[in-house]
């Protein structure tokens, strides 16, 4: 049997879902269930007054209604996740949208009509929403306590600060950069559906971290972790949106509690907008500093993110590339949160490495402008071989021969070097490039492999396949692995009460479940083997292990052989199982590991209206080995396309009075067919052996790393306009 690592397999749930047979959340019939609907606050920040909810209450098939006045207990989420405060529980308004009130009713119709009745009057204070008004902001604590330091400062030797290395500098370019927030939007509207029986709680909701969620949930409902399960069998996109269990999770779940029947409870789009996590509005400034043959002398990357009273994600835009792409002798990143009151910001689709490989690839474009250099050969003058915040070296980093490749196939050789001179009947034409630079995570997972007498391969893990394709390649691994045929594997997926498998966040389900995968089906061979010897009746029985070989789901040894399903048959055994068994040892911290990207794009600018259109995109990546061709390549192409809607559309700005300008879809504009040309996605092929035995690494966001910055380097080729707040609109191309 060929493997079937690497070729393009179609997605194993593809006719689940075209046929729609996949149940997400709201799709798993439960028993009689009550439909909630939350009421959200008018005001941005101050304290209700008073609420009057006669009317909700007598409107047909309503069953309960909360507000701070008749509250449901609820206690606060573990610190560090989502949201820090807690509905219902006092008369504070801290955002505008924040829930003030829950319906529950018989109907999910019924309990929106009864919750519009509710009203609320307030005491109105000041609220901060800004970010150019609490600017500079205080210093980010960064990430988590095991990241690497949001703030890293590397000089060299005599050198005093960033300002005097910049001073010295031949030549300084120094641009600042601007971005709204941005709205996650996956397609599929975040709920809950809640069901106790005695106590425990199974809960249906979209989770990227299923144990993770069912632990905060349980936190928040005050029950044990163990009485709670939270099903994500199939999920309508993450975006870093699912990370968290926001509040409509814990309020369903005390609803339904209270009631004695299962509660469901979807916010609408808007409220997901508004609750359920956005990109923070972001400011930057990068300062680079060059010989003028182009090597970095100074690299200054400063940076300032909205953080909500209401807590957030302490995004820190530059460690992560600034930190990591270019050597130079003196580095200084310094990021900075803004106390405001909005909604709770939450990780989004590349959240620190898309804004700030945006800052960092828009100001090496600007500098290559300015040494007259081509784009590519500045990259390659200070291409790093240790990574410059850290000192640590990479287990591969093949960026140069994606610059290559990339320029190669896209035709970049022989590009016109002065900018807004390549015109096509009305459209300006221009070219730009840009790198791509993600973490990749070795963290062990362990998932468990079951061999079954009815000839299947069952692999479980708690983790989600968010459409990311993560039960197709799952599958694709085991199938390698054990030898059997892809249509003989079951990937059971996305259930808090499985093995932990891998969090999907961060781009790390592939990397970490293919070696899990394989070193548990070793073991499972080894517990095959066992079985074999030790039956009655096996052909086997009695022999030495050692003179046995495992070999495409059967036990051979001399002249018999004998199927997995046949030896359980014989063992009376319906399946046997192994688990991941722990790492031999700890992965090498002195290693970096990152997935690369180089892309190319080429935009047309409309020279009446500064309309922007993309005529064509290429990239080349460096991940590693590629494990499940067909959606490897769909993720890739996906960050594309959201590298070019963040580029030219996607923004959600909070409005003085701190409501999102963008309820909707029709207001929140993402990239659609017609916005998106044919994206050319390709990838090196070098299995990582030094990243892990299955030589993958991650790649889910590292597409949407760059290709923003590709495009409005393009735009300023084609138009000689530098736009540097996103999106680049038509209005800023218009001379
Ligand atoms: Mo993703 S923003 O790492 O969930």
């Amino acid at each position: 049997m060929s493997t079937p690592i690497g070729s393009d397999v179609a997605r194993v749930d593809g006719r689940l879902k075209v046929t729609g047979a996949a149940r997400y959340t709201a799709d798993h019939p439960v028993d009689r269930p009550l439909h909630g609907h939350v009421v959200v606050s008018a005001i941005a920040r101050g304290r209700l007054r008073s609420m009057d909810v006669d009317a909700a209450r007598g409107a047909p098939g309503v069953v309960a209604v909360h507000t701070p006045f008749a509250p449901l207990r609820l206690y606060p989420a573990p610190p560090g996740f989502g949201e820090n405060y807690v509905p219902l529980q006092d008369r504070e308004v801290r955002f505008r949208g924040q829930i003030i009130g829950l319906v529950v009713a018989v109907t999910s119709e019924q309990a929106r009509d009864a919750a519009a009745l509710v009203t609320a009057t307030y005491d109105q204070a000041s609220a901060r929403t800004s970010l150019s008004a609490g600017l500079p902001g205080v210093p980010s604590p960064g990430m988590s306590p095991e990241g690497p330091s949001p703030n890293p400062t590397v000089l060299a030797p005599g050198v005093r600060s960033i300002d005097a290395a910049l001073r010295a500098s031949a030549v300084v370019v120094d641009t600042t950069l601007r971005q709204e927030p941005q709205s996650h939007v996956p397609m599929e509207p975040h709920g809950t559906t809640a069901v106790w029986q005695h106590d425990h709680l199974t809960v249906y909701s979209g989770s990227q971290i299923p144990p993770l969620y069912a632990a905060t949930v349980a936190a928040r409902v005050g029950a044990t972790p163990d009485r709670v399960r939270v099903i994500s069998t199939f999920v309508g996109g993450g975006f870093g949106a699912r990370v968290p269990a926001w509040s409509e999770a814990a309020l369903a779940a005390v609803a339904a509690r209270e009631l004695g029947r299962p509660v469901r409870l979807t916010l609408t789009r808007e409220q997901s907008m508004i609750l359920t996590g956005h990109r923070p509005a972001l400011t930057q400034r990068v300062r680079l500093g060059a010989d003028r043959d182009g090597t970095l002398t100074a690299v200054s990357h400063q940076s300032a993110a909205e953080m909500p009273a209401v807590g957030g994600w302490p995004l820190t835009p530059a460690t992560e590339t600034t930190g990591v792409l270019y050597r130079t002798r003196n580095l200084a990143i310094d990021q900075r949160l803004v106390p405001m009151d909005t909604p709770a910001t939450w990780a989004m689709r590349g959240p620190n490495e898309a804004p700030g490989a945006f800052a960092l690839e828009t100001a090496m474009d600007e500098l290559a402008v300015t040494l007259g250099m081509d784009p590519i050969e500045l990259r390659l003058r200070n291409e790093a071989t240790t990574v410059p915040a850290t000192g640590q070296t990479w287990t591969s980093r093949r960026l140069a021969d994606c610059y290559r490749a990339g320029a190669e196939r896209f035709g970049w050789a022989g590009r016109n070097r002065v900018p807004g001179t390549r015109v096509e009947g009305d459209w300006l034409i221009g070219t730009g490039m840009a790198s791509a630079v993600y973490p990749a995570h070795a963290d062990p997972g362990a998932v468990r492999m079951q061999l079954r007498d009815t000839g299947q391969v069952v692999v479980s893990a708690s983790t989600p396949d968010l459409g990311t394709g993560t039960y197709t390649m799952v599958s694709i691994v085991a199938s390698d692995a054990l030898g059997v045929p892809i249509d003989r594997v079951v990937a059971e997926l996305g259930d808090s009460s499985l093995p932990l498998g891998a969090p999907a966040v961060g781009s790390r389900a592939a990397g970490i479940l293919a070696p899990a995968i394989r070193s548990a089906a070793r073991a499972l061979i080894t517990t095959l083997t066992d079985l074999a010897v030790r039956t009655a009746g096996s052909p086997f029985e009695g022999r030495d292990p050692a003179g046995l070989a495992y070999r495409q789901g059967r036990i051979e040894g001399g002249a018999d052989s004998a199927s997995f399903a046949e030896l359980l048959e014989v063992a009376h055994r319906p399946a046997v199982e192994a688990m991941t068994p722990p790492p031999p040892a700890p992965p090498d911290s002195n290693l970096a590991a990152h997935g690369f990207g180089a892309h190319f794009c080429e935009v047309r600018v409309h020279r009446h209206t500064g309309e922007p259109r993309i005529n064509r995109f290429t990239s080349v990546f460096d991940v590693g080995r590629v494990l499940s061709a067909r959606t490897a390549r769909s993720q890739l192409v996906g960050g594309i396309v959201f590298g070019i809607g963040g580029a030219l559309l996607e923004t959600n700005p909070i409005e003085e009075n701190g409501r999102f300008a963008a309820g909707n879809l029709g207001d929140y504009l993402v990239a659609v067919n017609a916005d998106i040309p044919p994206i050319d996605v390709t990838w090196l092929d070098y299995t990582d052996t030094a990243f892990s035995p299955a030589g993958a690494r991650g790649l889910g966001e590292l597409g949407t790393v760059g290709s923003a910055a590709a495009v409005a380097n393009a735009i300023f080729d084609a138009t000689g306009i530098r736009v540097r707040d996103l999106p680049v609109t038509l209005d800023a191309l218009i001379r």
